[in-house]
């Protein structure tokens, strides 16, 4: 009786071997396939190999023991096993997280009674979204979305982490993605110091590793995206202030094409913040101060060229030069930078009877031009629209943004179109004022600060 107790836990301890040895197989060949598998994991590896392949062990011990001898199938074997054994490691150390995870995971579904006719959703694949979220593909078996919903307290508490979201394909109720994080961010952050930023710098806000600040003059121009009720104009109006606020030489331009409370609002604040904001609603007047700002900027790119310089601080310098130093207040438009901040752009490019084709193509023009070249001139846009596609906003406008605020978006297909993924349709829409920015190759979600 006892011998066959022990056979019957051998046995089993055999097939839990024989399994974890295949799901390390299965990961090793799965991450070979889709390029997952990191080049720093065969480093150690490759350099054993080639310390066996050229003997240098050999070389090696014989200053100390003249007795070391490997035998040459051994070798034969270790040099290989060392070429492959990153691969090897990383498959095994990637099972036995899976199995970890599948462990906790029939631990939290229980606790949340997930179960359709006995059965639990199973793991389909666990991935990094970035260094902070990560992606859960699971197959349902019959658990429907909304138990899944009403399981969300549950699976946090027993996984100990925070859904972000719960995505399903309308067309595939089979599976379930949950986004998750194990890292929280604030819900909602104040700008602590607004009058201490350097010329130029803006905040963005607030990332699971701290603060983001940029400095217009690198970054350029910002495009600003999302669905309605993100946080888009809360933004403009946070940028707005920090720009005033820190910039005094410089002119800021606040364009509400909707003519809505935002103008109100930063008139409201504007009585702090002196006298280089213009603010500007509706889209007759704000399509006029465009057709204004192309003709400056006109202005500029002729006396830019006439010094010969190749930027504005390089202008800048050459003229100050000549005319010596004079009070900020004192400066004509052109030797001051210009930030021009636009909500609803959308309304630019929408057909509108109050407004003359003529100056509405002229505003185009202006946005283009700034877009283009305006940088090099000291000229910089920070525009907001729900959507940047081809039907509401200039294309030529878009790829000339280099940098975008990306509020939740509605669909997959308007993330990608925004910012090349579908990295905004994955963050939660429920919470106001959470983006992803986008600057050169990296992404990063933030909280953007509160405007108060
Ligand atoms: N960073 C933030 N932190 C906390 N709450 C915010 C934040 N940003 C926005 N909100 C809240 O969300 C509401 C909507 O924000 P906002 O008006 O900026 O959205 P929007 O993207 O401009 O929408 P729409 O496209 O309809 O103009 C605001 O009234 C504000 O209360
Ligand atoms: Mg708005």
């Amino acid at each position: 009786m006892e011998i066959k107790k022990s056979q019957r836990d051998f046995g089993d301890v055999l097939v839990s071997v024989g399994r974890f040895l295949k799901a390390a197989a299965e990961e090793i060949l799965s991450g070979i396939i889709n390029n997952r598998v990191p080049a720093s994991a065969s480093y150690l590896g490759l350099v054993i190999a080639v310390i066996l392949y050229a003997r240098a062990d050999t070389w090696a011990a014989s200053f100390f023991t003249t007795k070391y001898h490997l035998p040459e199938g051994l070798r034969v074997f270790l040099t290989y096993a060392s070429i492959f054994s990153g691969w090897i490691l990383w498959g095994v150390r990637r099972a036995a997280d899976r199995n970890r995870l599948l462990n906790k995971l029939k631990e939290a579904f229980q606790a949340a009674s997930l179960k359709c006719n006995g059965r639990y959703p199973s793991l389909i694949e666990d991935l990094k979204i970035d260094n902070h979220v990560r992606r859960l593909r699971l197959h349902c078996h019959g658990v429907t979305k909304t138990d899944f919903e009403n399981a969300v307290e549950r699976l946090e508490s027993v996984l100990n982490m925070t859904v972000i979201r719960l995505l399903q394909d309308e067309g595939d109720k089979s599976k379930i993605e949950i986004i998750y994080t194990m890292k929280d961010m604030q819900k909602t952050v104040i700008l602590e110091n607004p009058d201490a930023f350097a010329d130029g710098q803006i905040p963005i806000g607030m990332t699971y590793e701290g603060p983001i600040h940029v400095n217009m003059r690198n970054v350029g121009h910002i495009l600003v995206a999302g669905q309605t009720g993100g946080g888009k104009s809360n933004f403009l109006k946070v940028v707005t202030t920090v720009l005033t606020r820190n910039n005094p030489e410089a002119k800021v331009i606040f364009l509400d094409f909707k003519g809505g409370m935002e103008t109100a609002d930063i008139r409201n604040h504007a009585k702090n913040l002196g006298d280089n904001i213009e603010c500007f609603d509706g889209t007759k007047k704000c399509i006029e101060e465009l057709g204004r700002i192309g003709m400056a900027l006109e202005e500029r790119f002729k006396t830019l060229s006439a010094v010969g310089a190749s930027n504005f601080d390089d202008y800048l310098k050459k003229k100050i030069a000549k005319a010596g130093p004079r009070k900020i207040t004192d400066r004509p438009e052109d030797e001051r930078r210009t930030y021009i901040i636009v909500d609803e752009i959308a309304q630019l490019y929408a057909k509108d009877p109050e407004v003359e084709k003529e100056r509405q193509d002229r505003a185009k023009a202006a946005v283009n031009r700034i877009a283009r070249q305006g940088r090099a001139a000291g000229v910089h846009l920070v525009v907001a629209t729900q959507k940047p596609d081809a039907q509401s906003f200039d294309q030529t406008v878009k790829t000339n943004l280099p940098a975008v605020l990306c509020f939740p978006m509605p669909n997959q297909a308007s993330s990608v179109s925004a910012i090349g993924t579908k990295r905004a349709f994955e963050i939660n829409p429920n919470i106001q004022g959470r983006a992803v920015w986008k600057f050169g190759p990296k992404l990063e979600e933030v909280q953007t600060y509160l405007f108060t």
